[in-house]
């Protein structure tokens, strides 16, 4: 099934995030698509707080692989620096996109060619200065469970 959600604040993003992140299991990949300013980092804000990450997450700026500890790893990947897709090749990636953590990144379309099979793309789309329209779009079947559980979830709105 593929999902798609309406938010109309950083807040709601942030609060389907945590939906997320709750319902997130090692070995996951999150690969995040969508514009400069989309809401992919306050989506990812979310997901440490569903995995009760104590860190503060942003973008990474500087560095490439930002790793937080909550419930289990997250491995967050800001591609917006990167030149060409080989690159990702220099940073042992297959660590940490077949490991033992949550692996969730932004920009994925520039390595769209070494994502696993199994993943789970989600798309963030403006619909206006304040709402978003985030789709989920399974590859493989890996997320099939996990997609019915987020469509029970009433609570996204505050
Ligand atoms: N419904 C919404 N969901 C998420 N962010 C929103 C929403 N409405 C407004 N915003 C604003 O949009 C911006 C999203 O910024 P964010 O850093 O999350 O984007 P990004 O996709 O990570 O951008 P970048 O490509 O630069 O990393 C924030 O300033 C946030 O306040
Ligand atoms: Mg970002």
């Amino acid at each position: 099934m593929n999902l798609t959600i309406i938010t109309k604040s950083p807040e709601e993003t942030k609060n389907l995030g945590k939906e997320v992140g709750k319902l997130a299991k090692r070995g996951d990949l999150l690969a995040f698509y969508g514009e400069l300013g989309a809401g992919k980092t306050c989506f990812i804000q979310g997901i440490s707080r569903g995995l009760e990450v104590k860190d503060y997450v942003t973008s990474p700026s500087f560095t490439i692989i930002n790793e937080y500890q909550g419930k289990i790893p997250i491995f967050h990947f800001d591609l917006f620096r990167l030149n060409n897709a080989e690159e990702i090749l220099e940073l042992s990636y297959k660590e940490y996109f077949y490991g033992e953590g949550l692996t969730v990144i932004e920009w994925a379309e520039k390595i769209e060619q070494f994502l696993p099979k199994e993943h789970l793309k989600i798309d963030i789309k403006f619909k206006d200065r304040y709402q978003r329209t985030i789709s989920f779009i399974p590859q493989g079947d890996r997320f099939n469970n996990f997609l019915e559980e987020l469509s029970r979830i009433e609570n996204i709105r505050d």
